[in-house]
């Protein structure tokens, strides 16, 4: 299965971008990473890493927060694409489920994922076929779907938010933080979606995740970011068994979270003496 997702197409390929935040605050030092058709990529890192400022440089979604891509590039399919309206590259495809998940609260949650047909033409018989494909995948979701969003638990937020996104029949979502703040037993059903939905629907997921474990599970492929950088990536599998992946990572070790790049100097330094 590794195999076959090494050899898939590329959808999305970021190259070198940098950001800067109000013109001085530079965040992103050079971030390259591609997404392939029908992969689960992970995007890992911990608290203020670059994630969320990855997943929004590639929506076109850092304007309204002051930040700019300065260098590098983002394609899709091969075309520049870091010009684009927010909702051109949903037309194109790419979809992204916000941090913090974002219903209208005061929507049902029928209504809310009605709303993400918004930019579809192709008509109601075709969105009445995929809202009813929306709750097959989230059963939850069709049980809930004539209660105020705003009432629902965070679980069914971010399913709702999840089943929005479907319904503008992405091909790519860029999915923020799916775990934050739910309780474990949710996030293993969230994730449990996102695969089905990557196996049987053949949808592409960037995810970003400070949950690494769970991530890594569901995931083909990961980059883990410090500080703005990619410090490493892999196959999901290799990086489950790297032993500085576990340790900083994967809480298999009880010094607390250090960096990748504290690691590496003090295996040169540990070089040097021996
Ligand atoms: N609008 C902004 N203006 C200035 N700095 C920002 C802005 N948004 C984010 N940053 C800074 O950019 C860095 C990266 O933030 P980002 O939100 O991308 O990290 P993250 O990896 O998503 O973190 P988390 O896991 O906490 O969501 C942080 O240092 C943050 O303070
Ligand atoms: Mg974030």
């Amino acid at each position: 299965m590794l195999d076959a997702a090494q050899t898939r197409e590329t959808l999305l390929e970021v190259n070198n971008i940098e950001v800067i935040y109000n013109h001085v605050i530079l965040v992103l030092k050079g971030v390259s990473l591609s997404v392939p058709k029908a992969g689960i990529t992970a995007l890992l890192g911990g608290n203020g890493a670059g994630k969320t400022t990855t997943l929004k440089a590639i929506s076109n979604l850092l304007r309204s927060e002051r930040g700019e891509v300065t260098k590098g590039s983002i394609l899709y399919r091969g075309e520049r694409v870091q010009d684009l309206a927010p909702s051109d590259l949903v037309a194109r495809g790419v979809i992204q489920v916000m941090e913090g998940r974002h219903c209208f609260e005061h929507l049902t949650v029928e209504e809310n994922l009605l709303t993400g047909a918004y930019t579809r033409r192709d008509g109601r018989a075709a969105v009445a076929a995929d809202l009813e494909m929306v709750y097959v995948y989230f059963p939850r979701l069709k049980e809930r779907r004539n209660s105020q969003a705003g009432y629902t638990s965070g679980g069914e937020q971010q399913m709702c938010a999840i089943g929005r996104a479907l319904m503008s029949r992405p091909e790519t979502i860029l999915l923020d933080e799916p775990s934050m703040g739910l309780a474990p037993q949710l996030v293993e059903e969230i994730f449990g979606i996102v695969r089905t939905l990557n196996e049987e629907q053949g949808v592409s997921f960037l995810l970003a995740e400070q949950n690494t474990n769970v991530a890594l599970r569901f995931a083909h492929y990961g980059y883990i970011l410090e500080s703005g950088r990619v410090v490493m990536d892999g196959e999901a599998a290799a990086l489950r068994e790297n032993p500085d992946v576990k340790e900083f990572y994967l809480g298999m070790s009880d010094t607390g979270r250090k960096s990748f790049r504290d690691v590496r100097s003090y295996r040169r330094r540990k070089r040097w003496l021996s």
